[in-house]
Parts: C-alpha cells; sequence; structure tokens
C-alpha cells in the first residue's frame, strides 16, 4: 500500500517543558544546525507549551529557523466560556501549522475520550492547520494481543465521516503507551505491523486515495540511534519525538539521519 514515498515529518513534543526564554534559545540553536539539506528532505515541527509559542514564532520568522511551529493541544469550541482553554483560532493566529491531539497523556491524565479527541481533530482542520491525532494501545492491551483492535476502534472513531481530502492530509501518529518515555521504543517490525493496521483501517474508513496519502509516524522513547531503523518501514513516515527533542544537538542527529536514509 506504500508504493510511493510520502514526505518525512519529524515533530518534537516538547510537553510541559522550557519556559519561554529557553524556548527562544532552543530555536535559535536548530537555526543553527538545520541547514537546506534537511529542509529539503524533511518537514520538521516543534511543539513547545502554549506559553512559548509566540516567542518560538518570532525566533523562527526573524531567524528563518527551517521547521514548523506545533502545538499540544487545542479546545474543540473555537471561543467562548471555556476557563483555562486555547482554541485553534488562536493557535492558526500564531501561524501554528500542526496541532497533536489525543496524547495518551491527555487521554488518560485529563479525560480526553475518542469523542473529544475528533471534536479537536475537527476544530484543527476548521481552522487550516493539520492534525496530528495519536492512537497507540496499553501494555495491558499489547499483552492481551488487543492492539489491531485497540487502533482500529481509535482511529475510525477519530477520522469517522471526515472528507478523504482531509484524510489524506492529516497525520497518525503511532504511540504504544507501554513505549512512551520507557526508554526503549517498540521494534522497526512491530511498528510497521501497527502503521499498516492503521493504514488498511484508514483505507477501509475514508478510501484508498487517503490511506496512500496520510503520514503515519512512530512515537515512544525515539532517539538518534533508534531514528533510522523506526523511520525506514514501509508504513512509517516520520517520528514523533518526547524527551530526545528537547536536546536541539539529538533533534538534529535525528532529523537528519531521517533526511539522509528518505531523501
Ligand atoms: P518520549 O520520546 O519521551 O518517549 O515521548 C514520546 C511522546 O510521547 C511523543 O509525543
Amino acid at each position: 500500500m506504500s508504493a510511493t514515498r510520502r514526505r518525512p515529518l519529524v515533530s518534537g513534543n516538547w510537553k510541559m517543558h522550557k519556559d519561554h526564554l529557553e524556548t527562544i534559545h532552543a530555536c535559535s540553536e536548530l537555526g543553527l544546525r538545520l541547514g537546506r539539506d534537511e529542509s529539503a528532505a524533511v518537514d520538521v515541527s516543534i511543539h513547545p507549551p502554549f506559553t512559548d509559542l509566540r516567542s518560538a514564532q518570532s525566533v523562527i520568522e526573524a531567524e528563518g529557523v527551517p521547521v514548523s511551529l506545533g502545538a499540544q493541544n487545542c479546545a474543540s469550541a473555537d471561543s467562548g466560556a471555556f476557563t483555562g482553554e486555547v482554541s485553534a483560532v488562536m493557535l492558526a493566529r500564531l501561524r501554528v501549522e500542526y496541532v497533536i491531539v489525543g496524547h495518551s497523556e491527555r487521554r488518560a491524565m485529563f479525560g480526553e475520550d475518542d469523542e473529544v479527541v475528533a471534536a479537536k481533530l475537527r476544530a484543527v482542520f476548521r481552522n487550516g492547520m493539520v492534525p496530528i491525532c495519536c492512537v497507540g494501545e496499553d501494555a495491558a492491551e499489547r499483552d492481551a494481543g488487543q492492539t489491531a483492535d485497540r487502533l482500529q476502534a481509535q482511529v475510525r472513531a477519530a477520522i469517522g465521516d471526515l472528507p478523504g481530502g482531509d484524510v489524506a492530509r492529516m497525520v497518525i501518529a503511532y504511540e504504544p503507551v507501554w513505549a512512551i518515555g520507557a526508554g526503549e521504543p517498540a521494534t522497526p517490525d512491530d511498528a510497521q505491523q501497527a502503521a499498516a493496521t492503521i493504514r488498511s483501517e484508514v483505507a477501509e474508513v475514508a478510501g484508498a486515495p487517503a490511506a496512500a496519502g496520510l503520514r503515519i509516524l512512530y512515537g515512544g522513547s525515539v532517539g538518534p540511534d533508534s531514528a533510522v531503523p523506526l523511520a525506514s518501514v514501509s508504513d512509517i513516515d516520520g517520528l514523533l519525538v518526547g524527551g530526545a527533542s528537547l536536546d536541539p544537538g539529538a533533534f538534529t542527529e535525528i532529523v537528519k539521519g531521517v533526511a539522509t536514509t528518505l531523501r
């Protein structure tokens, strides 16, 4: 199903790390380290905390840093009495291009179910940005042999009745919960099998062209050593990097590895 290579994407999810001053430094450093060769071959996004986005935008634009701005979450509504929330409208105004929705930490710790994730995904599209929708099984589901069932259910709930053209543009990140922050990623074979399951479910729900266009990332304990083998399997189109993305040196190494391998 993956005859043609999709353009790779390497995204850094900074989670709740770095204040806006640290973000300014990190963005500048990425600008010094990332060259034209990488940006010609790979899309790169960074996802700092909300309070850092304006600072990151300024540095990226002023210094021509070859990365797209990303967010980690958004509200499902565009405005209203939702204390503490940040809307997709606001993110789009900051020229955010990618928004992560349905990260397992939000599903597990902040009660986001499939319905909430689907509503957020639609808010991202409504405001002209690209959602990176996270799916993945936890350790108990894996041990019970339920990985495929879990992935299919999450994918179906997320993309539901979306037009195929939207699905083709979006990104799904396969993030097995048991691999996040564990220090040990899934094997490339396991990641490929999960990604193939995701892609065939997308084909069933949204049609073959959507499945052929959609990018699938792997996330969970990716580091400079595991990046290339994981990104090289046929149904994986890039990486969603947590801890290693906090260090501009390690993140650049990951981006360069993917750029060199998949160019
Ligand atoms: P780690 O790379 O730190 O395991 O985090 C993965 C992740 O959750 C990215 O969204």
